[in-house]
């Protein structure tokens, strides 16, 4: 696969060498730690749904646009994310994504069959220009170190964005714990915070503006105190799962009330939409 973008491979293969072992179905991509079971997970997602509905909202697009709007989530992992748009109403063949990841793509379309995600490189997306109302990336520029991707990523994003049309980004805020992947090639770094402001600035290059930009979260330290309490690394190594625990509404709370301190969020929630009038596409 190109990337159409000279001298990118080098880090999209890094990418690709980074997540070869990560199995849909065991550690970082266990549906139980990614999943809405996970208390803390549920939190921190949760957020980000009621951003997408409000970003929606706040923009004039109603039951009546959903019905026949689209998006593509780039990077879409095993297709987790999609739900939300099942949710909201967006019909089913409206409803794409794509990973580089074989086999991501495949765990998704095994345990939902009907997804249609596929793989392929958000540097050149096989669709005609103006095709998405929406384009999704959750967590993917932070899985990339060359920042010459983060741009071809939203130059390509904004070729296949309808008039009118909204990208929504999701990702870590700076500061945030990078991730070393280490074995025999050395350590590898396979996720680094890239900020909304260097998102932001990168986006305005190219005539994409920020028409939204929240910090939420709370970071995976104090999530994990809150939602599974202080035992839970003792629990865990007695082998008890992390399990939601009884007390998920008070726990929520806190947890709620913790995530306006600044220092504590782990992510951002960026919206970008094409120069002009934006309710172009209405
Ligand atoms: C941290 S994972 C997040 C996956 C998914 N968005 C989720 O939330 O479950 C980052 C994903 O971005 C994908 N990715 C990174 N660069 C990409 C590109 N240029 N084209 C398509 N997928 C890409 C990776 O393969 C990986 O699956």
């Amino acid at each position: 696969m190109t990337t159409s973008l000279p001298g990118a491979e080098p880090d999209i293969e890094r990418l690709k060498y980074a997540y070869r072992d990560r199995r849909a179905g065991g550690g970082f991509w266990d549906f139980r730690t990614w999943g809405l079971l996970d208390a803390g997970v549920q939190f921190n997602e949760g957020q980000f749904r009621d951003m997408v509905v409000s970003t929606l909202r706040e923009n004039g697009r109603d039951q009546k646009w959903i019905e026949s709007a689209s998006v593509i989530e780039v990077g879409c992992g095993w297709g987790r994310n999609l739900y939300i748009f099942h949710e909201l109403g967006f019909s089913h063949g409206q409803i794409d994504g794509i990973d580089l990841m074989e086999h991501f793509v495949a765990h998704g379309r095994e345990i939902c069959p009907s997804l249609n995600i596929n793989v392929g490189n958000g540097l050149s997306i096989n669709k005609p220009e103006k095709s998405y109302d929406i384009v999704l990336f959750h967590t993917v520029f932070s899985s990339l170190l060359d920042t010459r991707l983060h741009g071809g990523l939203l130059s390509e994003a904004l070729r296949v964005l309808k008039p009118g049309g909204l990208i929504l980004i999701y990702d870590i805020v700076e500061g945030y714990r990078t991730s070393l992947l280490e074995d025999e090639r050395g350590k590898i770094e396979y996720i680094r915070p890239v900020g909304q402001d260097t998102l932001s600035a990168c986006a305005e290059r190219i005539d994409l503006k920020p028409v939204k930009s929240v910090v939420l979260g709370l970071t995976p330290r104090i999530r994990t105190l809150v939602f599974n309490g202080v035992t839970s690394p003792i629990r865990r190594r007695l082998g008890f799962a992390n399990r939601p625990r009884k007390s998920f509404l008070t726990r929520r709370a806190i947890a709620s009330v913790l995530s306006l301190i600044p220092g504590l969020r782990s992510h951002f929630f960026l919206v970008l939409a094409p120069e002009g009038p934006a309710d172009a596409g209405l």
